[in-house]
């Protein structure tokens, strides 16, 4: 008996090595120490053996019991590791792998700057509770000036060089603002949103003009909006804009579709006040027009204006941009230039 044990023994050595799967160890732990299994009939067989070597068979059977079943032990949690492994592996995420582009070898130049600061002003409006609306750039005339308290025949017309279409119904809209009147028709007040996009004028090029440009308005419209929350909104984003404290001061502006009209300065950050070319030494630059909608735009929009009022401004996206990157030639944003726009691919 005691040579059946050492041939078990190797047995299972033999069988251990060719095991590959938890179920498989199950089964080995069945046929060699399972009530039934080899070891165990080992153990009966011992009733006719002397006292001797019943002790000398018993220990050598329970000290193999007990390899087995820690060998056993020890193969299924290495296939369990395997296992986990092998799913990790196959499930493996690389967070290092680079954008096709660049993979493919070619030459990404990023996102375009005036892409930059309108995702980082519209992540301010957002937190501020701003909704981001989009609208079309072919736009029609009510959309563009009539709902906007700029009939046909009003010389505020004339403020924005348009670009009609044939049939003298459509154009390409000069200014986000249409965006807004399509805002109201479809939100119910109060409600509070900006307008990012493209904008287009009929202008003669030069460094400081462009036909196509960018704009960023927006509205406010609830019960009781004054002034003072419109100055509260704006000084928030110039300074989350700027990443320091801005001063603004508001100067009176004229358009048809706020009353009162604002031109919106800031303290000149280049001098600090002091007075320099960029400020023309008075310490301030124009920054934004805004005020308070006049009620004909409201109502156009379907505002009650016995309850609602609200404010609204423009945002030049070009010249925040040009502000902030030193950038002397507006020509620049639209140039194509892959050596301009490659150099805002690290910010
Ligand atoms: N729509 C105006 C423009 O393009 C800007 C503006 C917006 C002015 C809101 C006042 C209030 O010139």
């Amino acid at each position: 008996m005691l040579e059946k044990l050492d041939s078990l023994r190797a047995e299972f050595g033999l069988a251990l090595g060719e095991v590959k799967t938890s179920a498989e160890v199950l089964n080995l732990k069945a046929h060699f120490i399972g009530k039934k299994g080899e070891i165990s009939q080992i153990l009966k067989g011992m009733r006719d053996a002397s006292n001797e070597d019943r002790k000398v068979i018993g220990a050598k059977a329970n000290s193999l019991k007990l390899d087995i079943e820690k060998a056993l032990a020890d193969k299924l949690q290495e296939i369990e590791m395997e296992a986990i492994n092998a799913k990790l592996a196959s499930q493996r995420v690389d967070l290092s792998l680079r954008d096709s582009v660049m993979d493919r070898g070619l030459d990404a130049s990023g996102l375009h700057p005036v892409t930059l600061i309108q995702r980082e002003i519209e992540d301010i409006f957002t937190s501020m509770g701003f909704a981001i609306l989009d609208g079309p750039h072919i736009e029609d005339d009510y959309h563009n000036f009539e709902a906007l308290n700029i009939p046909g025949d009003h010389p505020a017309r004339d403020m924005q060089d348009t670009f009609w279409f044939e049939d003298m119904e459509h154009l390409l809209r000069t200014h986000t603002s249409s965006i807004q009147v399509r805002g109201m028709e479809v939100n119910e007040a109060p409600f509070k949103f900006v307008g990012p996009g493209k904008v287009f004028r009929n202008e003669a090029v030069d460094a400081s003009h462009e036909m196509v440009f960018h704009q960023l308005e927006g509205m406010m419209v609830g019960e009781d909006i004054s002034v003072a929350n419109l100055i509260y909104f704006m000084k928030t984003l110039l300074s989350e804009v700027f990443k320091q404290d801005v001063e603004v001061r508001l100067r009176p502006g004229f358009f048809p579709f706020v009353e009162p009209g604002f031109e919106l300065d800031i303290n000149c950050l280049i001098c600090g006040g002091k007075g320099c070319s960029v400020c023309k030494n008075s310490g301030w630059v124009e920054l934004l027009p805004c005020g308070m909608v006049h009620p004909n735009v409201l109502k156009a929009g379907g505002v009650d204006t016995e309850k609602y009022n609200g404010f609204a401004f423009g945002l030049g996206l070009d010249r925040l941009v040009m502000m902030r990157y030193g950038i002397d030639d507006i020509r620049h944003i639209h140039s194509g230039d892959l050596r301009f726009v490659k150099q805002f691919k690290a910010f």
